[in-house]
């Protein structure tokens, strides 16, 4: 294995992330010393280490307070329900300016992206761990118990609970079967027949791109390689999704199963869950469920009996990346690299993880295929529309009286399940999160699926008084802020669509800004290096063709200027140490 690959640390099989977590978490932030140890300790070149170090928003290299706070900035869970007044509350009680770590290193607040707990109210993480439903009165008990630092075992222990929001179950989530039964299934009909029952169903990847599963799976069988890995995605990174996070909570040992299926026709060995950052207090429960599947020998070395099928899985914790739930990206950082796209093709299923045959799903496809495989693919196949079959879940936040999981037959109407979740006078609905769809009520007969209006998982539903200008700035906002600034139209056009929104918002724009918006747009969407800057103005681009009075009731009525000339000569005066009124430019 070449230095480059050496991301589990030769001792002790930890892997890069993992080092680098206990390090910020120990020290509370990774020195310049600690980056050069664990290079020499993973033996890999120390750019390479500093590199992931700034990549990652939950590494830093300054100290974080020994209470870290994380408020999610997203347009659900932050924005619709008034988080930063909540942020602002906390900051004045325990006298700490956001974005910074007190003086005395107690503690740090600041902003996160989406941390998947849209149904739960305003939410925080405190060193990794979410507490939900914030109001004011549970803020200053907050800053008290900070203020005494009581140690977090010690705080109200039901303040740590997340309660699902189940509101609708079907075919996926009302189905149990025990993995040993959908293994014994599987092993039972053999490789050839599961990979054929998959394709008879019409499974389609739950991620956002619909891929056909069985194709991907066959075509990773079918690709030449030394070895072949199975990759469950579970970074869920998009604003206003959080399915997979109740799906690891409650269907982990079915995600398991469905990943050994995977194993079991590809021929792999070695599976990862790539969990994100958010979800970490989760790893100890999948860890007892991992240990529990060895235990029944669903994993681990000849699976119930059979001597040619040996599979494991290791998770891994991301570090804060909404990019790393791209594929590439993500195995760039299974890798122990900063998670920056590749160049596609080749595709992960030829080449993916260390260069061999992997395929990527995501954790509702995973578990889609075992229930599949234990059910048949004619139920199945009969739920759904032709080209978009089973169901789906939906995560939706918002303006309704029931936000929560929903699964849903593909074919609903938008109609429908706003109907269901108890959403009135609604004035536009974002389905698939800041990367998806926008859509005016007149659209609200279109139907969830692939070839009308896809999701990844995400519904968030804006109520009549919301000011959609201001949401489009906070998808701007994240866009430009999660770009991995590889592509110069990406890590260029995201932050200027947010400049561009901002002029308008502050009455500085004109017809002018609208259409360098729409340029803008079409650019990054065309240009760009991958899926992210594909999508980043998607929202934008919605929001101009279907709401254009969000945006012209804003404008000034004739172009002016934003650039100012006089500002901009101002090192020039300085240098010729003049400032005197004939040095500027008149302002006639
Ligand atoms: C910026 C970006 C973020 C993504 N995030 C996720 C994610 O969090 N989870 C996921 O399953 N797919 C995500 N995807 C899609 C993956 O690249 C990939 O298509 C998916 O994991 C394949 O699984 P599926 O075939 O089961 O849908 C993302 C794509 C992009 C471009
Ligand atoms: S499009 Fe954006 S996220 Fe993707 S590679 Fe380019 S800069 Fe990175």
């Amino acid at each position: 294995m070449s230095p480059r690959q050496n991301h589990f640390s030769p001792s002790t099989q930890e892997h890069l992330l993992h080092r680098l977590h206990a390090i910020q978490h120990d020290c509370l932030h990774i020195s310049r010393e600690s980056v050069q140890q664990v290079a020499q300790e993973f033996d890999l070149p120390v750019a390479q280490v500093a590199a992931v170090v700034a990549f990652h928003s939950f590494f830093h290299t300054q100290p974080r307070g020994r209470f870290d706070i994380l408020f999610s900035n997203c347009t659900s869970c932050g924005y619709l329900s008034g988080e930063k007044n909540l942020l602002q509350l906390l900051c004045l009680q325990l006298h700490v300016t956001p974005g910074e770590t007190r003086a005395d290193g107690l503690v740090s607040i600041d902003e996160t992206s989406c941390i998947g707990l849209c149904d739960q109210g305003p939410s925080l993480l405190i060193n990794g761990l979410p507490i939900t439903h914030l109001d004011d009165n549970k803020v200053v008990q907050l800053a008290q118990l900070i203020a005494l630092e009581t140690a977090l075992p010690d705080w109200p222990s039901h303040w740590f609970d997340i309660h699902h929001t189940i509101h609708r179950q079907d075919w996926l989530l009302n189905g149990s079967p025990l993995p040993r039964e959908i293994m014994l299934k599987a092993l039972d009909i053999g490789r050839n027949n599961t990979l054929a029952m998959l394709l008879q169903s019409g499974l389609r990847g739950r991620g956002g791109a619909g891929f056909a599963t069985s194709s991907k799976w066959q075509l990773c069988r079918e690709a030449p390689g030394n070895a072949r890995y199975v990759v469950c995605n579970a970074d869920e990174g998009e604003p206003g999704t959080f399915k997979d996070r109740m799906l690891l909570t409650s269907y982990a040992e079915n995600l398991f199963a469905g990943m050994a299926l995977c194993a079991f026709v590809i021929g792999a060995k070695q599976g990862f869950v790539y969990l994100r950052a958010e979800y970490r207090y989760l790893l100890d429960s999948l860890q007892k469920t991992l240990q529990n599947c060895r235990h029944q020998g669903l994993l681990g070395n000849r699976i119930l009996g059979h001597t040619d099928f040996d599979f494991d899985i290791t998770i891994v914790v991301g570090a804060g990346a909404y990019i790393c739930g791209e594929e590439s990206a993500l195995i760039e950082s299974l890798e122990g690299k900063p998670g920056i796209p590749r160049i596609r093709p080749p595709f992960p299923v030829t080449h993916g993880y260390l260069g061999q045959p992997t395929v990527v799903n995501n954790v509702e496809t995973f578990i889609a295929a075992a229930h599949i495989v234990y059910y048949g693919s004619e139920t199945f196949r009969t739920i759904g529309t032709a080209s978009s079959t089973g169901t789906k879940i939906l995560s939706i936040s918002g303006d309704c009286t029931f936000p929560g999981i929903y699964e849903y037959p593909f074919g609903i109407s938008f109609q429908q399940i706003l109907h269901d979740c108890g959403a009135q006078n609604v004035q536009a609905v974002q389905i698939g999160g800041p990367a998806g769809t926008l859509l005016s009520p007149a659209e609200f007969e279109r139907t969830l699926a692939f070839d009308d209006v896809s999701s990844g998982g995400s519904l968030l539903i804006f109520g009549p008084h919301r000011d959609l200008l201001s949401v489009h700035r906070n998808f701007a906002r994240f866009f430009a802020h999660e770009s991995c600034g590889f592509c110069t139209p990406c890590r260029v056009g995201t932050p200027l669509i947010q400049k561009e929104l901002d002029a308008i918002a502050e009455g500085r724009g004109s017809a002018y800004t609208i259409e360098e918006l729409q340029q803008l747009g079409h650019l990054v969407q065309q240009q760009s290096h991958c899926g992210l800057g594909h999508t980043a103005a998607n929202h934008v681009l919605d929001g101009l063709r279907k709401f254009p009075q969000v945006f012209s009731q804003h404008l000034l009525p004739h172009f002016t200027a934003r650039f100012d000339l006089d500002q901009a000569l101002a090192s020039a005066r300085h240098i010729t140490q003049r400032d005197d009124p004939e040095a500027h430019l008149s302002n006639d």
